[in-house]
């Protein structure tokens, strides 16, 4: 069993990374840090707890990390308020949870659990990359020892959502994401490459009604109000995309996508290049690679192992 950290900025499909890593028999959740995006870092953070809270599992910690980009010219909350709802996920009302966020700050929390799990801790990233990089700041050599950093960002043989060019995650912290990709540290990304085409419809959100509990449907609420926006932005897809549960899908089975191994940077200056993920140029002869970018997905097996493992969460 690996355990995990999940640094989420609690919107919708965060909440749906939350719920697979609970549910996921191969992975021990052993805390949730949250990062403004979406939503604010005190609302992600707030939002973690009520879905844990939710799924039964109060015992998972959560820690706040930065509540800021390191780059602050483009903050999005107003757009990401119509993605995710005002609330940041879907504007659906959850019970408010006895317990708060821990007092210790986020990105400690990260330092101490890679000393302490090593290679044996598996960190998932699905919002912007601010606490990763200031993690490698603060220390990298504790970030080096851990086993395995998935992240959902990027985008490298598809448009961007946010501009051509850009993703999300990215956008909001460019400057972060660059100094992570730059890094010595080897990172998974999981960008909208594989991300767009994993969808989900309300034909899979009624299977979790009729588990008539009210995980499942409080859950399907959550995610109808998503696949609602995706209809009305993206009709061509036909679902909302799995963005942030696919990353920690590909965290626990890499088996999931197949990849192109190279050295990726981020472009910060402000033009209409910003925030885009590409080969760096001052690496692209270096043999050693440390970015494995998903390129392809089984999205059928994965789709199976996610309504498995939330439904059977759900029934529990
Ligand atoms: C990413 O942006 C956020 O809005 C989603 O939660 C996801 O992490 C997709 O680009
Ligand atoms: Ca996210």
């Amino acid at each position: 069993v690996k355990k995990m950290i999940l640094d989420v900025d609690t919107g919708v499909d965060d909440a749906m990374a939350i719920t697979y890593a609970v549910a996921d028999p191969e992975v021990e959740l052993i805390g949730v840090l949250s990062s403004y995006g979406n939503i604010d870092a005190q609302r992600a953070s707030d939002n973690a707890l009520k879905v844990l809270h939710l799924l039964h599992a109060d015992n998972v910690p959560v820690f706040i990390g930065e509540t800021d980009p390191l780059d602050h010219k483009y903050q999005r909350i107003a757009i990401n308020a119509q993605i995710h709802g005002e609330n940041g996920i879907g504007d659906v009302e959850l019970t408010e949870t006895e317990t708060s966020a821990e007092s210790q700050n986020g990105v400690d929390f990260l330092i101490e659990s890679a000393k302490k799990y090593g290679k044996d801790l598996t960190v998932v990233a699905t919002g912007p990359m601010t606490n990763i990089a200031a993690a490698i700041k603060k220390d990298h050599d504790a970030m080096k020892m851990v086993g395995n950093i998935t992240i959902m960002g990027g985008a490298l043989t598809v448009p961007g959502n946010v501009t051509p060019v850009a993703e999300a995650n990215i956008e909001q912290d460019p400057v972060a994401a660059n100094e992570m990709f730059t890094s010595d540290l080897e990172i998974t990304m999981v960008g909208l490459d594989v991300t767009l085409r994993t969808l989900l419809t309300k034909k899979e959100t009624k299977q979790w009604r009729e588990t008539n509990t009210e995980a499942g449907e409080k859950m399907a609420d959550i995610v109808d109000f998503y696949i609602d926006v995706y209809d009305d932005i993206y009709p061509e897809l036909g679902g909302c995309s799995l963005h942030d549960p696919l990353a920690v899908g590909v965290a626990i089975d890499p088996s999931f996508v197949d990849y192109l191994h190279m050295n990726i940077m981020v472009t910060t200056e402000h033009d209409a290049y910003y925030a885009r993920t590409i080969g760096d140029k001052a690496r692209l002869n270096d043999p050693e690679t440390n970015v494995n970018v998903a390129v392809t997905v089984d999205k059928e097996r994965y789709l199976k192992v996610f309504m498995d493992n939330f439904l059977t969460l759900f029934n529990k």
